[in-house]
């Protein structure tokens, strides 16, 4: 099976092209393409994701990854008669304007987007895929919308089903690839042992998931108030460092030179006897220590950063071992862009080798520890060797569900 999938949910513009048998753990999944054109330098200046701009991003941004996908996985092949028609209703078959009338409003809402692929995609011949995968939820509802309304596009053009993704499921699933003989172009996905954990860490969760089967999950802990990735990229906003925080912080927190401690910052929720997590105390602490001192120096940055980065690393990790001690789970996976953090690995590893030498701690690669849409074409070849045709949703009810859950 080849699937073609399109992440949006965020500030990523991403489109990757798999191929793979049946599913079944150990299964070789060959990435023919995984193009992922990030806007992070865009949202910068606003010191975060501005939505409007991220909308207008996608828009701009789906033709030309789909077309760099394409190529990458060699299945760019223009029409014969696609290079010297200009006009993009001449390159469009008579019998074909039915099409086309559904394409326009398919697209209505996004005219640049509209526009890029009308010249583009009719001039394409028609790719060697079985699907296209799309990221439906959660995340922010216009820019799923722009990667649902492209999918859909696709489909109708290309007459193919579409397979709707939760991205968290993709996060999840992502723990589970290793590399393959033939490095970064395949991965084999490793067996479960039910139940397993899963610690989610991104800039919209923070969740720790019990997976009771394939595809059966039950999230036994949450954030309260801000997601872990959220408070990095916050609290390094309050310092004066760019966007997005996590790396920043990290990168500080490493030149660190420990002295007699001065700075000590909350654990929230640590003994709350829940897997539930709170970072939001932990961002205004940021904020109240920063006001004791007369400037921000790069000094107090480095120290600042080093025991956000312990505060938030510990209350993981306790809260992480717990869940695994309490439901008996024989494999934790980590995935989500702040998986992609060094100190949380290292603690998480080691701590779970103390408390339970048989536990197996499971990271997505770190390529693909960030938003990417191989992720989401893996979930949606789980989700199709497992389910048939469940997996697969007509056109009209595919919607973007920003808040939607695993379950
Ligand atoms: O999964 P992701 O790429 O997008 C969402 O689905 O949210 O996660 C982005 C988050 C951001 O908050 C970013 O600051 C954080 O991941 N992040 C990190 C690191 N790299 C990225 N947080 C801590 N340490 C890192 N090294
Ligand atoms: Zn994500």
């Amino acid at each position: 099976m080849r699937i073609l999938a399109i992440e949006t949910s965020c500030d990523e513009t991403a489109i990757s092209i798999i191929e793979a048998d049946e599913f079944k753990p150990g299964a070789l999944i060959r990435v023919l393409s995984n193009v992922v054109l990030s806007q992070v330098a865009k949202h910068a200046e606003y010191g975060g994701v501005f939505p409007s701009l991220a909308v207008r991003e996608h828009s701009k941004s789906l033709v030309p990854v789909l077309k760099k996908s394409l190529e990458e996985a060699g299945m760019l092949h223009l029409e014969p008669n696609a290079q010297n028609s200009p006009s993009t209703s001449l390159r469009i078959p008579r019998n074909s304007r039915d099409k086309f009338e559904i394409l326009n409003s398919i697209l209505e809402r996004e005219q640049i987007l509209r526009e890029q692929f009308l010249a583009f995609v009719p001039g394409v011949r028609k790719p060697d895929i079985d699907a296209v995968a799309v990221t439906s939820g959660p995340g922010l509802e216009p820019t799923l919308w722009v990667g649902i309304n492209f999918a859909k596009a696709l489909a109708t053009i290309w007459d193919l089903p579409i397979i709707p993704v939760n991205h968290m499921e993709g996060h999840l699933l992502s723990a589970l690839l290793e590399k393959g003989v033939e490095k970064n172009f395949e991965f084999r996905i490793s067996n479960l042992e039910f139940p397993a954990l899963a610690l989610l860490i991104s800039g919209g969760h923070t969740e720790l998931v019990l997976i009771h089967d394939w595809l059966k999950y039950e999230i036994v802990g949450q954030t309260k108030d801000d997601a872990v990735g959220e408070a990095f990229d916050k609290a390094a906003r309050m310092m004066g460092l760019p966007y997005p925080g996590g790396p920043a912080i990290s990168r500080l927190a490493k030149s660190y030179t420990p002295k007699a401690k001065s700075i000590s910052l909350p654990r929230p929720m640590i003994d709350s006897g829940d897997f539930n997590f709170s970072f939001s105390g932990l961002k205004t602490a940021v904020l109240y220590r920063l006001k004791e001192f007369p400037e921000i120096t790069e000094e107090l940055r480095c120290e600042m950063s080093h025991e956000f980065e312990e505060a938030a690393t510990e209350v993981l990790v306790k809260k992480t071992l717990a869940a695994a001690e309490h439901y008996g789970t024989k494999t934790i996976l980590v995935g989500g862009g702040v998986s992609a953090n060094d100190r949380i690995k290292e603690v998480l590893i080691e701590e779970s080798a103390i408390q339970n030498p048989e536990v197996r701690v499971l990271y997505a690669p770190r390529e693909l520890t960030g938003d990417n849409a191989l992720m989401i074409a893996v979930a949606a070849w789980v989700r199709h060797s497992l389910t048939g045709e469940k997996a697969i949703q007509p056109l009209d009810s595919i919607s973007a569900n920003g808040n939607i859950r695993l379950s």
